[in-house]
């Protein structure tokens, strides 16, 4: 039994941060953004809403797309790098605005290949039985944890917040739905980009001196031309390694998805692969990064702009922080 996917939804808080409202708050310009990213805007939460809160309405929509409710759920796995709550897990509180009562719920704190990661374990526990209906959400707040004076501007400018959602569940048929999934990680560049603070490492775990300053290890800090070239190489490896596993070509892709980390990788990769850019979907000069929401708020764009045929090979394909990196093929 494989598994496919069901229903999609997705939410984006209401207010749109452009390019040159970042310029007001930091050195930085709309051209600069633009063309090292793609970026032309994101969205930030404006009261307090944590990742819990982005998710349910994008779950609610998945639920509803998919025909199901959130009491037929088995299991619920949250992606998301900035959980409401260091402990518990981020999980139980989308669970608990969904009002679920029983049903086993797990975070999966991968980043950026949070996502496809989450795909790949529901995709296991639909085809073992263990699970018939999954709910996979990917939902970050990222504006609460961000440096946006000139000192964080290399990263500030790169993220966005906002939530997507989908419900997984079995496709009877062996040719159609999730046909495979390659996950991969190499923890030693676990520093290359992080936030340090608080730390399980430090007694106590934060202090004023960690929080003090311009460097202050509470923000996320990245080498960026590092990951930059890492991701170039690591996307095209995991896709080809995705085709070779089911006895596919390039050509045969008819939608690439790639997680939406900068325009530039997407182009880069697209290149490597020798696949034809209007083959790739991308969205991120509306949203930003969104980490673990982007592939799936892509994915529902690209449905809604028609591109998602019954019959279509739709790869999926992450890497971000740990480094970690996978891929999914889909057969739509
Ligand atoms: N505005 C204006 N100038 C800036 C900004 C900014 N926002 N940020 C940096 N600069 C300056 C730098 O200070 C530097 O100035 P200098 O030459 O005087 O020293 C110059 O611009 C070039 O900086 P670089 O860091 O070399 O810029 P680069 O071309 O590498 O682009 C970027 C930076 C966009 C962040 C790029 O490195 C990148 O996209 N990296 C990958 C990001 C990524 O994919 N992350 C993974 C996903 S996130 C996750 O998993 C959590």
């Amino acid at each position: 039994m494989n598994s496919r996917i069901l229903g999609i939804g997705r939410h984006v808080p209401e207010r749109v941060v452009t390019n040159d409202d970042l310029s007001q708050m930091m050195d930085t310009t709309d051209e600069w953004i633009q063309q090292r990213t793609g970026i032309r805007e994101r969205h930030f939460v404006t009261a307090d809403a944590g990742p819990g809160d982005l998710a349910a309405p994008a779950a609610r929509q998945a639920l509803a797309d998919a025909g199901i409710e959130a009491k037929d759920l088995d299991l619920v796995l949250l992606g998301s790098l900035s959980p409401d709550f260091d402990f518990p897990n981020g999980c139980s509180v989308v669970a608990r605005h969904l009002g679920l009562r029983g049903t086993p719920v797990m975070d999966v704190r991968n980043q950026c290949s949070g996502f496809v990661y989450m795909l790949a374990v529901a995709d296991k526990f639909i085809r073992t039985g263990g699970a018939r209906h999954v709910l996979v959400v990917g939902a970050e707040t990222h504006s609460t944890g961000l440096d946006l004076t000139t000192t964080g501007r290399e990263v500030a400018v790169i993220f966005g917040d906002g939530a997507a959602a989908v419900v997984m569940g079995p496709e009877p048929d062996p040719k159609k739905g999730v046909l495979t999934t390659h996950l991969h990680s190499e923890g030693k560049y676990a520093k290359k980009l992080m936030v340090e603070v608080p730390t399980s490492v430090c007694q106590p775990r934060v202090s004023p001196e960690m929080l003090s300053g311009p460097g202050s290890r509470l923000w996320p800090r990245m080498e960026g031309r590092y990951v930059f070239k890492h991701a170039v190489t690591r996307f095209p490896e995991v896709v080809n390694e995705a085709l070779a596993a089911t006895g596919h070509t390039i050509d045969d892709i008819d939608l690439f998805i790639p997680h939406q980390a900068n325009l530039r990788i997407s182009q880069l990769v697209a290149m490597g692969l020798e696949l034809p850019p209007e083959k790739m979907f991308n969205n991120i000069e509306r949203y930003g990064n969104t980490t673990a929401a982007s592939i799936p708020l892509a994915l529902y764009e690209a449905r809604e702009a028609g591109l998602v045929r019954e019959g279509a090979l739709v790869c999926l394909a992450a890497f971000g922080a740990g480094f970690t990196w996978g891929a999914a093929l889909i057969r739509w």
